[in-house]
């Protein structure tokens, strides 16, 4: 069976390599008609869609390294063990639970027996934890003692083999709940350590929130984001984030949908809850993957404004997965769902002294977030969705007409499904229609121009979630392979070309880490102190670094070049920076040279073109080998207006040109 399965993936890949066959002497020639510019690139055209899944953020991108902090897992021992043996009064208490803090409302309570004098345990972080020599992480816990107790803390690193790795004391705790801090110092570089704590002296102790984050972090905020992997985010140069997801807005049910207002405020009373990927793919089961909301809207929102993207929040639209639990809530007690969405604008958008602008400058942010987008559900189908969406319509176009709506398609790229959201949505008013495909790569060559014959004048699309897959998760051909990056370029031609239509897009998902990912393909992967750039990774950052400002016409022979002899192609423009930026994908298995006739500008003597590519179809980049595909930059001469190059097979080519009007 398996090996049926990898003699058809490769010779569907010869079939893709060598689709059309050219001589490799013969130059085809390409006409850019840059001095006849069309439609407008939106600064959002290329975004990057965010969502909790992989451990994107608890044990990805939010840089706590303790998991199940605040003993809120449903087995509230989840992460923690204990190296103390509890025999006597020597033993840990992980579920005492104070309904007077409802968001937080477990601790753990541990007795010291007198005759120990000491109590050990360690939480495991999330698949180890990550540390550099020389590094500074923060500890911080909230404790307060019982009465007549004296008793001090210890907290250290410790390899897997057992070996102290850095250390730092705690003491002065007294009968009321207070924050200790201090700071332990790295003395060796390492993914797989735990974080050891002891506690000597008489008595019993309740902990909550024990914390550590690295010093160094996102812009040195403190308990922040992890900095290579926002670095890496912030690299792409996105148009926009989208945030929270994805399913995991929806929730297996309704219960553990994304709620943003349990996200803001201050972190020990964001309610945790589960992860809807926890349990979601039955060979990647994660049953220590919760949600601690560390990484809430407030953060999500200062991450889109560091990086300088267009936050683009998705809310519940009153419905859980279609997948899972279906629940639907009934039209007439939509309310709080819609109210949700007015506060959330009043957070980003309030002045401080309405209710939730004045949360945003308590939290440290007076100016406004100058929110522009909602995302109104996720993937949701059939007429359940658009009776809801149509109550969010309703009262968000006429509260807050300046706010653009973003609606869904469902799953699919065609179908049913598909023709019944677009001509329902159709009769409505949103101003973007999110389209999902994780599609075979073929398709994405196949569908290059799919948006040639959308309505120019219709609702605009977001392509919101797409990327190649291969046959089977569990298979190699599932990683981000070269292939799978060089049909989505190919597609993504079809994007830029018809960037009047489609206004934003973004690759999905975007994070996993090695050790915990239950998706995949994913842009970026990471381990506990590294971080990746897949082949599609460096797709994108291409599309998005040299996006432009208009579009301008490629032609082959007179017609849009779109596939012909395996070449697409797109183009465009940014007049005030002086650029022409020229995008060509061979998808064949031969070199093709190419003469490039550019329009009527003139030109630099020297231009640069960025090439990535592989002639292996199943590689990819690994944590090891992290730039085995990676782009590679040389100049070319521009005689005139013309610049003669080469295209290697299977190759994806950026141009980047300098011009005067003049
Ligand atoms: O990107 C992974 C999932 O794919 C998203 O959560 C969901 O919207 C889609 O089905």
């Amino acid at each position: 069976m398996r090996k049926k399965f990898i003699i058809s993936v490769l010779i569907s890949i010869i079939a893709l390599l060598s689709c059309f066959r050219v001589q490799s002497q013969q130059v085809t020639e390409i006409s850019v008609l840059s001095d006849k510019p069309g439609a407008d690139v939106q600064p959002t055209m290329w975004g990057v869609f965010f969502e909790d899944i992989n451990f994107a953020a608890d044990g990805g991108i939010y840089a706590e390294l303790v998991k199940n902090r605040s003993f809120e897992f449903s087995l509230p021992m989840t992460g923690w063990r204990l190296l103390t043996r509890q025999n006597g009064t020597g033993r840990m208490v992980a579920n005492f639970y104070s309904p007077s803090r409802p968001s937080n409302p477990h601790f753990m309570r541990v007795y010291i027996d007198p005759a120990v004098g000491t109590f050990t345990f360690t939480n495991e972080g999330f698949r180890g934890i990550g540390i550099h020599k020389d590094n500074k992480y923060n500890f911080s816990v909230s404790a307060r003692l019982s009465g007549n107790s004296e008793i001090k803390m210890t907290a250290e690193f410790v390899t897997p083999e057992g070996q102290a790795t850095g250390k730092a004391e705690l003491s002065g705790f007294s009968e009321s709940w207070n924050t200790f801090r201090t700071s332990i110092s790295a003395l060796q570089t390492g993914q797989k350590n735990q974080l050891k704590i002891t506690l000597s002296g008489k008595g019993s102790i309740d902990l909550d929130m024990i914390s550590l984050f690295p010093e160094d972090t996102w812009k040195g905020r403190k308990n922040g984001l992890r900095k290579d992997i926002v670095q890496m985010i912030a690299d792409l140069k996105p148009g926009f984030v989208r945030f929270p997801g994805g399913c995991i807005v929806e929730g297996r049910d309704l219960t553990n949908r994304y709620q943003w207002k349990t996200t803001v405020g201050p972190v020990e009373d964001r309610k945790m809850i589960i992860n809807r990927w926890n349990t979601e793919m039955e060979d990647h089961l994660t049953p220590d993957y919760f949600q601690s909301f560390g990484l809430g809207f407030y953060e999500y929102f200062l991450l889109a404004e560091d990086i300088g993207a267009e936050p683009l929040p998705i809310l519940n639209c009153g419905m859980s997965c279609q997948f899972n639990a279906a629940e639907v809530v009934p039209l007439n007690e939509l309310d709080p769902y819609v109210q949700d969405a007015l506060d959330l604008i009043e957070f980003a958008n309030g002045e401080t002294t309405t209710k939730w602008g004045r949360l945003r400058a308590e939290m440290g942010h007076p100016e406004k977030f100058n929110l522009k987008f909602i995302g109104v559900g996720n993937e949701q189908w059939e007429e359940q969705y658009i009776e809801r969406y149509k109550v969010f319509e309703k009262t968000l176009k006429s509260l807050n007409p300046e706010i653009k709506l973003v609606s869904g398609s469902g799953p699919s790229a065609s179908g049913r499904l598909f023709d019944y959201a677009w001509n329902e949505l159709k009769k409505l008013n949103p101003d973007l229609i999110d389209e999902h495909y994780y599609m075979a790569p073929e398709w994405f060559l196949k569908n290059s121009k799919r948006y040639d014959n959308y309505d120019r004048k219709g609702i605009k699309v977001f392509a919101g979630e797409y990327a190649a897959h291969g046959k089977d998760a569990m298979e190699p051909e599932s990683r981000n392979t070269w292939l799978s990056a060089l049909c989505e370029a190919a597609f993504m031609t079809g994007l830029e070309r018809n960037a009047d239509v489609v206004n934003m897009a973004s690759y999905a998902p975007l994070l996993a880490h090695v050790d915990a990912w239950q998706w995949r393909p994913d842009l970026i992967w990471f381990d506990n102190l590294n971080t990746i750039g897949t082949p599609n990774y460096y797709v994108q950052k291409l599309f998005s670094n040299y996006k432009g400002t208009k579009v301008v016409p490629v032609l082959c022979g007179g017609n849009p070049l779109t596939g012909q002899d395996s070449l697409y192609a797109s183009s465009t423009i940014d007049n005030e920076a002086g650029k022409l930026y020229i995008k060509i994908v061979n998808s064949s298995g031969r070199k093709r040279p190419v003469l490039l006739s550019l329009g009527a500008l003139t030109y630099g003597k020297e231009a640069v073109q960025e090439t990535l590519g592989s002639d292996k179809p199943l590689n990819f980049n690994t944590i090891a080998n992290p730039r085995l595909i990676y782009p590679a930059s040389s100049a070319v001469k521009v005689a005139g207006r013309k610049i003669n190059a080469d295209l290697d097979r299977a190759s994806v080519n950026v141009f980047i040109i300098d011009f005067r009007t003049r």
